[in-house]
């Protein structure tokens, strides 16, 4: 293949390291504080997370070393990687995960102002008072259903993403992550560790681990497929993306693992802070997105230090969406440098501002402009819409067609040796080759097929 043609806008990471804190960003989101937890809890608890694992294992880690491949063989976004390896017809692929990662992105956004309205909340105080559950339900509708407030602060969190990204791969993506990431880790593992040992936090570890097979039906296995792939980030060309700017010769198999496993472990250690602290506050989890705005806020004052654990879980959440919001933008904006041959800042003010735009009527859904759902006859408002499309769907899609190309068009063993470059070998190289193959493109094939014919939603 002749060497491909790189912008000098494109820049790279440093250093594995920096390779693995960035990548570990993206995967490590909302995705595992927020959606995890409480996906989990209503879809079979132990048994959903035992299904989970198998997802993570037989689905993620492949798919993770596929994508990871096809960006380090081409050194380009998503729609340049397909093409170049796939032929022109497979350029439609990558502009899928590229509109996937717009679509993305519009709703995240929106949930994560939300991270920071509480965070000025908790920062203030409205915490450190008892709150029940009518208050804080008051508290989290009149937020997000201010058209003023929902739409300022998604707009404030495409504003911070935007500073990053425009200051390019090494500089700032890089450097912001080797700084959040640390963060992160020494704010959860302390807050899990407050939570874990709280006087009855037995009982919700029991929520989370207690397995109901009967919960386990197709619909259900779909979101646990959809969950892992948008969990790791996969799907939509972030693990192509952010392969392209993998340093030559370092081995992609050590960080394509310890980011799926970092990932998976925080998402654990995400129900392990979440329920423990809510039964031991007495309080039975509520299933849905208001886990960590609406019963949240209504345990900060039942714990010791109550006030210092409400701000340190809302940065938490921020620093979480954050780095994962980056990568969104950075898969857009790098298909605008690469193909288009825009410079950084122009494509990271264009796509920041085209996607503020699809994210406003996403924040007023939320009880600001209410008809919305009704016209679209969703019932189920703007946003989950978003989520259930851009969130689930299409990343199982995308997984689909990242396998069929790398396992059929380009080839596993094609493949194989990028992934290998610079005498890393790949353990279960065999294995690997199936499950890319075969194994992942028929469970995906069955379980959309089925979830199409039945209508069955999850
Ligand atoms: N992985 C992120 C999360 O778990 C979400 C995400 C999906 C980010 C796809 C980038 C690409 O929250």
């Amino acid at each position: 293949m002749s060497a491909p043609t790189t912008s000098s806008d494109r820049g790279g990471f440093q250093s594995r390291l920096g390779f693995i804190l960035a990548a570990a960003g993206s995967a490590i989101g909302l995705g595992n504080i927020w959606r995890f937890p409480y996906t989990a809890g209503e879809n079979g608890g132990g048994a959903f997370i035992a299904l989970y694992l198998l997802c993570v294992l037989g689905l993620g880690v492949p798919v993770m070393l596929a994508e990871l491949a096809m960006g380090r063989a081409t050194r380009h976004n998503p729609v340049g990687a397909y093409a170049r390896l796939g032929g022109r017809r497979w350029a439609a692929a990558g502009g899928l995960g590229v509109v996937t990662g717009f679509g993305i992105l519009a709703f995240y956004s929106v949930v994560a102002g939300w991270t920071l309205g509480y965070l000025w909340h908790a920062v203030s105080g409205t915490f450190a008072q008892p709150i029940d559950a009518k208050t804080s339900g008051a508290l989290f509708s009149g937020l997000i259903s201010d058209p003023v407030w929902a739409v300022v602060l998604a707009g404030l969190f495409l504003a911070l993403t935007m500073v990053v990204v425009r200051a390019g791969v090494g500089g700032g993506i890089e450097t912001a992550s080797k700084i959040l990431m640390p963060v992160f880790f020494v704010l959860l593992l302390g807050l899990a560790l407050r939570s874990v040992t709280l006087p009855g936090a037995s009982k919700g570890i029991a929520f989370m681990f207690e397995a109901d097979f009967s919960k386990i039906r197709a619909p259900v296995v779909a979101a646990a497929m959809g969950q892992a792939m948008f969990s790791l980030s996969l799907g939509m060309g972030a693990m192509i993306t952010y392969g392209s700017y993998f340093p030559r010769h370092e081995n992609l198999v050590v960080a394509g693992v310890s980011v799926a496993f970092f990932d998976t472990l925080i998402a654990l250690l995400g129900g392990f802070l979440v329920f423990p602290a809510l039964f031991a506050a007495g309080i039975e989890p509520s299933a849905g997105p208001g886990l960590v705005f609406v019963v949240m806020p209504t345990i900060f004052h039942h714990l010791p230090a109550g006030q210092l654990f409400a701000v340190a879980f809302y940065a938490l959440l921020a620093i979480a969406a954050l780095t994962s919001t980056i990568s969104l933008l950075e898969v857009v904006v790098s298909y605008f440098v690469d193909e288009r041959g825009w410079r950084r800042p122009r494509a990271v003010y264009l796509v920041g501002g085209a996607c503020f735009l699809l994210a406003v009527p996403s924040a007023l859904s939320q009880g600001a402009l209410p008809a919305l759902s009704d016209v679209l006859g969703t019932g189920q408002g703007w946003l989950d819409w978003q989520s259930v499309v851009f969130g689930t769907y299409s990343l199982i899609l995308g997984a689909l067609l990242t396998c069929v190309l790398v396992g059929w068009r380009w080839g596993a063993e094609a493949a194989r040796a990028v992934v290998e470059e610079g005498g890393h070998r790949l353990p279960m190289a065999a294995l690997w080759s199936v499950l890319v193959r075969y194994v992942c493109p028929l469970a995906v094939v069955a379980v959309l097929v089925y979830v199409i014919r039945t209508g069955a939603s999850f």
